[in-house]
């Protein structure tokens, strides 16, 4: 058996997260429902839009680095996922229902940040030069996501869970 290469990490990592971002498209709709604050519910509405972007960009890094656009089963999304489904059920009906939704859509968002962090620093090293702008776009977004959920929670959502029901 050959050894495994950076380029092997690279696909693997690219399989990975094409699975998460599929995962995150079906989870999101289910999270801008379950939301009470109007924008919040917009928030989730406006990145499940994102992530449908996200996935055809990955597509086009697959094309572009020649290989099948592929998943593979991401245990530690599906893991952050099935919390969030946890929250959705426990705090049904609850004021502190939003921030627990917001901390799961923010862990969603940490790990993709992760993986297009590494995926961006493989690609340069890899010399993909143009998977590294795609990736860097995706980049970007996840972390727009994420400081936007800081600044809602921040603003109004946890002084909201804070209040008696
Ligand atoms: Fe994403
Ligand atoms: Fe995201």
């Amino acid at each position: 058996m050959a050894e495994k290469t950076l380029d092997d990490l690279f696909y693997d990592t690219l399989k990975d997260i094409y699975y998460a971002e599929r995962q995150v498209l079906k989870a999101l709709p289910k999270m801008a429902r379950a939301a009470t604050d109007p924008k919040l519910k917009a928030a989730f509405e406006k990145h499940k839009e994102e992530t449908q972007g996200q996935i055809e960009r990955l597509q086009e890094v697959f094309e572009l680095i020649g290989k099948r656009a592929q998943g593979k089963t991401c245990e530690a999304i599906q893991g952050i996922i099935a919390e969030g489904e946890e929250i959705m059920e426990d705090y049904k009906g609850t004021a502190a229902l939003d921030a627990g939704l917001i901390s799961s859509a923010q862990a969603v968002e940490h790990y993709e940040i992760t993986r297009y962090g590494t995926l961006k620093a493989w690609a340069e090293k890899l010399g993909h030069t143009k998977v590294v702008p795609l990736l860097d776009a995706t980049l970007t977004e996840e972390s727009t996501t994420d400081e936007s959920l800081t600044e809602l929670a921040s603003a109004s959502v946890n002084a909201a869970a804070q209040k008696a029901a």
